[in-house]
């Protein structure tokens, strides 16, 4: 079982903790409704009696406080107020005490069951997964990978509620994929050393799966085996860079002189879907699988300093340098560009992958900036317009929108090929009065210039980070999902939790990061102006507070609590064909914070009276994700990702897997209803 503090010998997200995703605030001891509201309130005690500066940074959005005067006659919220209620009918499951769950729970009515899971066959050749972890990285790379997590259903056009593929992204891996766990020694200089066979295996266990699925003659959906769509993307695949970073010198490599080709993908997390049917999957904490030991190299690289690579003898996670030179990004002089000291640069994109063409080549679209990318969320106006959202899920990091230059052009598949190579990316700047900005970040705009190391557009884009805090983004309690309403076009991104907020200097508390040492998250939305995807300006309001009791704060600046069951740790959220905004979460089950609440939930929110019905509770240890269904909504897909007993067995002993779970309802109706 992942447990918070445990000591592996092996950095892994969930053994040792990861660096930035953390979820669980060790420093707090317990919790309570009356806490989370005092925690709040003390917050906006201290805004009134603040100076006016600090009143206006803590004005709650839309809603003004009242003594801020410039805000008073400032009240979007009505502008939030025109969409229909989704019908949301079932009955709440109750939380899930305890260290020993080990089940999927869904509301009565409804059955879910293990869809795909680690390790099942994805390519013809593949064996079937073992309970004793033997299979080789050759074996791997043709079987589910680990971590299910970000995941798409695509329908077939003449059959769209019967067959599609699903797209699946596999996020990391646990210790559960060796047979013993993976093997760590120790050489000369203290560096972590890892045999080749276990690296190129975990490699293996990275990326993608698409699968083909269909219903049978009874109805019920299958995973086809083998089929011809069937695809496994791997941390070995061959991809190609496009865009304006592409070809630029700080994307050059010992293996890659050209700068525009590249081998996989990385911590695939959140992911997107483009108008012309494909998926993009999205590079999140790339960071953690490269070192350079070169300190005062690394002092001098934004491009590694700013993102968090590790600097010394070895990665944050798994050691592949110690095995696999590519993932060594010490600048080597005696190497074309310095070996692979550029490496970590061609991570952290997003990938657009054609999920109907398996011989087609994924491509790494630079244009959206390098980030810990959690996700790319498309919306589409009727005239081709778009825009991607994206969270960058770091403590303190900033929302971007990226927009590309052409249109979506339905009759014209080649003009749409490589529309999201130019384009405008832009971070976000919410201000207290409610209002808010989309700031663009272009070389030679703003102060991205050589005064601040920006030489051309591929500096920015590599550097999206350290562009953002030029222009003044604001820092947001760790930007993850983005869901977009269908009908409204409004924005929903959740802000899963940061205890640097209010503690860190330039992460003060503000009126879209309200709590201080937040350990309970917000979800936030937002209207563009004139509902265009273009528009840089936009109202913003915080949608709710997640905690042990869900609150929100009214126009007077008071704290609202909400009807519904409580929740922690907002991190997945989609909308369905109804509009029901479906929330995943990931918080430490077992932490003090989170006392009371049990294991990770999927939830139900209605976005007009903003209650909120728990839909699914998971097994200990696991983190719930991978929202997605038919278009007909009859068929629902989420991800129970790292799994702590022996799920999907479920019997206490076997060896537990990262499973995509199906879930219908038992009439066949619409879930959620
Ligand atoms: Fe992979 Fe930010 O979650
Ligand atoms: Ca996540
Ligand atoms: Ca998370």
């Amino acid at each position: 079982m992942n447990k918070p503090g445990n000591t592996h010998s092996l950095h892994t997200p969930y053994g040792d903790g990861d660096i930035d995703d953390i979820p669980v605030n060790p420093r707090l001891t317990g919790s309570s409704m009356a806490e989370t509201l005092e925690q709040i309130s003390i917050s906006r005690r201290s805004v009134l009696t603040g100076s006016a500066a600090t009143c206006l940074a803590l004005g709650a959005g839309p809603f003004s406080l009242s003594a801020c005067s410039s805000s008073e006659s400032h009240n979007t919220s009505a502008v939030f107020r025109d969409s229909v209620r989704p019908a949301i009918g079932f009955k709440s499951v109750p939380v899930a005490l305890g260290d020993s769950v080990d089940v999927v729970t869904v509301p009565e009515g409804y059955t879910a069951r293990p869809f795909f899971s680690w390790g099942d066959p994805v390519l013809a050749e593949a064996p079937a997964w073992t309970q004793d972890a033997s299979a080789d990285a050759a074996a791997q790379a043709a079987q589910a990978g680990q971590n299910h997590d970000g995941m798409h259903f695509f329908p077939f056009p003449d059959a769209p509620n019967e067959h599609g593929l699903l797209v699946i992204n596999h996020e990391y891996i646990n210790d559960s994929l060796h047979p013993q766990g993976p093997s760590v020694t120790e050489g000369a200089k203290g560096e972590k050393v890892r045999p080749l066979a276990e690296v190129q295996k975990e490699q293996a266990a990275h990326g993608v799966s698409v699968i083909e699925l269909k219903k049978d003659a009874q109805g019920q959906w299958q995973r086809l085996w083998p089929s011809r769509y069937n695809r496994r993307l791997t941390a070995n695949t061959p991809m190609e860079i496009r865009g304006p970073a592409a070809g630029s010198d700080a994307m050059k490599t010992a293996q890659d002189p050209t700068g525009t080709r590249v081998l996989g993908t990385l911590n695939n997390c959140a992911m997107g879907v483009t108008p012309w049917g494909t998926y993009l999957t999205c590079e999140e904490n790339w960071k953690n699988y490269f070192a350079n030991r070169d300190e005062k190299d690394w002092q001098a690289r934004p491009a590694h300093k700013r993102y968090g690579i590790a600097q010394g003898e070895h990665s944050h996670y798994n050691y592949w340098e110690s095995a696999d030179d590519r993932f060594d990004a010490t600048p080597n002089a005696a190497l074309p560009h310095q070996g692979f000291v550029n490496e970590p640069n061609r991570f952290g994109w997003v990938v657009e992958i054609d999920p109907f063409d398996p011989n087609s080549t994924p491509i790494k679209r630079t244009a959206f900036g390098r980030l810990a990318r959690e996700g790319a969320t498309c919306v589409l106006a009727d005239d081709g317009t778009m825009a991607f959202y994206s969270g960058d899920d770091t403590r303190g990091e900033y929302v971007y929108k990226f927009v590309p230059d052409g249109r979506y052009d339905a009759e014209r598949p080649e003009h749409n090929k490589h529309l999201l190579d130019s384009g405008t990316v832009y971070c976000a700047q919410y201000n207290a009065d409610g209002t808010g900005r989309w700031l663009p970040l272009i070389y030679g705009q703003n102060g991205l210039d050589a005064s601040k190391g920006f030489s051309s557009q591929a500096d920015v884009l590599i550097n999206l980070r350290g562009a953002a805090d030029v222009v003044g983004a604001t820092s947001m309690d760790r930007p993850e999902w983005v869901a977009v309403h269908s009908q409204t076009t409004d924005g929903y991104v959740s802000l899963t939790n940061n205890y640097k907020r209010g503690v860190e200097p330039g992460q003060p508390l503000d009126a879209a990061n309200p709590r201080a040492d937040n350990d309970h998250g917000q979800i936030l939305r937002w209207r563009e102006h004139g509902q265009k995807p273009t528009a840089t300006t936009f109202d913003w309001e915080l949608f709710l507070l997640a905690g042990p009791v869900l609150s929100t704060i009214d126009k007077a600046g008071q704290i609202k609590p909400l009807e519904g069951d409580r929740f922690s740790c907002p991190d997945g959220m989609w909308f369905d064909g109804d509009d029901r905004l479906w929330i995943a979460t990931d918080y430490n089950a077992l932490g003090a914070a989170y006392q009371g609440q049990g294991s990770n939930q999927i939830l139900c929110a209605d976005t007009v009276t903003r209650e909120v019905k728990r839909f699914a509770t998971g097994p200990v240890g696991a983190e719930l994700t991978g929202l997605t269904g038919t278009p007909d909504g009859t068929a629902f897909w989420f991800n129970v990702q790292h799994p702590g007993i022996s799920y999907p067995s479920s019997d206490g002993k076997s060896r537990p897997r990262s499973t995509t779970i199906l879930v219908t309802k038992d009439d066949g109706g619409v879930i959620g209803t």
